[in-house]
């Protein structure tokens, strides 16, 4: 074992030339970890810079910089005419708080918080990497008019009063506010005055925003099921008991609800476009459920995801436009009508509880961008918006007929298949008992991306099926994949 002519133990302390980590930082490293793990003692001498430098074959500036660096932080203490030594208060004895911590014989796990346990149960798809294609939700990213969005989004970043690069309003930017009331009031019959409206960056947040201000650790929320997942975990996580609802022909079964479960305080529901299900929720069960959470004190969250996209007739209003009482905080998303990453949505919060949520969104931090929230106003002003969704709507119209007849012919025997009206995506239902997951693991082997129903459901549904995503994948691919999907398939079931 070598020693320097100091008597510190140098063999850890080698170099390695060929390394993209430069000397500097490789000597710095080794130091601090010898003088961690107690290879070096407190009170310990280091060789001089003089020494370590003609050792290691570095320079003595080298050598010289790594220990100014190593006293400032105090790992080390330089005495005149004596030499560098290791900080006596590293000593256990002399203050037991500065040992860096022992690992753990076994990794944390049981002492963890409920809510990260719940966090780490979450089956809400973990979306890093490619997209695949009929990964649902996803919109036309290869018809999304990027020049024109750029053009928009530098304006609102080198505006002359440079505004928005300040945090904004705590509400959103009121820009975004008043074109997002005019939007609504056009495509969603609701009268929105500007002032409801708080901007968030997206529907999730929104979810996070709304248990935040109205939830109660305990508070029953009443859930359709299946149901969107992460707005249901998310629920859990903030202590809510989550109570799954089915869905029938006409939408959430109230009835059901109300027979099975305590009185909620929050109701989640998908009127529009039930997720995944596709049900449009009845006028009937629209004015019961207004009327039951009137009754109840009940909140209901209206998750209009992608009402944007209906193929026959005009989109019905939501149900926030027949809400008289101001029961229902209505959450709208770009996420689906632009895209995601411009993380951007927002709620029409009742008058009574803007002040509220303007403060609840300061605290949980404005993560939308004032820059992003201006430049859209202006992409709404200028009837860029309106124009994008009559594009896309076309093309999703395309796309999902161009799905639906591949499937017919390709894949009949695997899947039954009822025509959808609206939305993003179809089911394609599994024939002969294939399990969902089974049928969603195969496929991504084949480099497609479905969600299996069983997945949106809290609770079994006795019914196995795929989500597929007809709208970011291009009619001229689609029937090479469906081709590749009915391959997947027969494989499965003959293995
Ligand atoms: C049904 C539904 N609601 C809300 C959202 C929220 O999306 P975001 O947070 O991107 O706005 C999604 C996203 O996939 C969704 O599928």
């Amino acid at each position: 074992m070598s020693k320097s002519p100091g008597g510190v133990l140098l063999h850890r302390l080698g170099v390695d030339r060929g390394s993209t980590v430069p000397i500097y930082r490789q000597l710095d490293v080794a130091l601090r970890k010898l003088i961690l793990e107690g290879a070096l003692r407190p009170a310990q001498k280091l060789p001089s810079s003089r020494e370590l430098a003609l050792e290691l074959g570095v320079s003595r500036i080298t050598v010289k910089s790594v220990y100014e660096q190593l006293v400032a932080e105090g790992y080390v203490e330089a005495r005149t005419g004596a030499g560098t030594f290791v900080s006596r208060g590293l000593a256990e004895d002399a203050s037991p708080n500065l040992r860096p911590p022992r690992r753990q014989a076994k990794p944390p796990g049981d002492e963890i918080s409920d809510h990260a346990k719940i966090i780490s149960s979450s089956k809400a798809s973990v979306r890093h990497g490619k997209i695949e294609p009929f990964r649902p939700g996803v919109p036309a990213l290869d018809l999304f008019p990027l020049r024109i969005w750029n053009r928009y989004l530098s304006d609102a970043l080198t505006s002359s009063e440079r505004q928005n690069l300040s945090y904004g309003h705590v509400s959103g930017s009121a820009a975004l506010r008043a074109a997002i009331s005019r939007h609504l009031a056009d495509a969603r019959s609701m009268e929105a005055d500007p002032s409801q409206i708080v901007i968030t960056s997206g529907g999730q947040q929104a979810f996070a925003m709304i248990a935040f201000v109205l939830l109660n650790q305990g508070d029953t929320v009443w859930y359709e099921n299946p149901g969107h997942i992460a707005g249901r975990d998310l629920m859990r996580i903030m202590g809510a008991r989550v109570a799954p609802v089915p869905i029938d022909c006409e939408g959430l079964d109230l009835d059901h609800a109300i027979k099975r479960h305590p009185k909620p305080a929050v109701i989640f529901t998908t009127p529009s476009h039930q997720q995944p299900l596709g049900t449009t929720m009845s006028l009937v069960r629209r004015l019961a459920l207004l009327n039951y959470a009137q009754e109840n004190n009940a909140w209901i969250i209206e998750d209009d995801y992608d009402s944007e996209f209906r193929y026959r007739g005009r989109p019905l209003p939501a149900l926030s436009a027949l809400d008289t009482e101001r029961r229902v905080l209505y959450v709208g998303t770009f996420s689906k009508s632009m895209f995601a990453s411009m993380r951007l949505g927002y709620i029409v919060v009742p008058p009574g509880l803007v002040d509220t949520f303007a403060k609840a969104r300061n605290l949980l931090g404005q993560s939308s961008s004032t820059v992003v929230e201006n430049a859209m106003a202006c992409f709404m002003d200028d009837g860029r918006f309106v124009e994008h969704i009559r594009k896309m709507r076309r093309a999703y119209r395309d796309r999902r007929d161009s799905l639906y007849e591949c499937l017919k012919q390709d894949c009949a025997d695997h899947f039954d298949l009822r025509p959808t009206d609206a939305g993003m995506h179809l089911l394609a239902w599994l024939k002969g008992g294939v399990d969902d997951q089974a049928a969603h693991r195969a496929l991504l082997e084949a480099g497609i991306e479905s969600l299996p129903l069983s997945v949106y459901a809290a609770e079994p549904i006795g019914q196995q099926a795929l989500v597929l995503g007809f709208s970011g994948v291009s009619e001229k691919r689609i029937p090479t994949l469906v081709n590749r999907m009915s391959e997947a398939l027969d494989k499965l079931e003959h293995a």
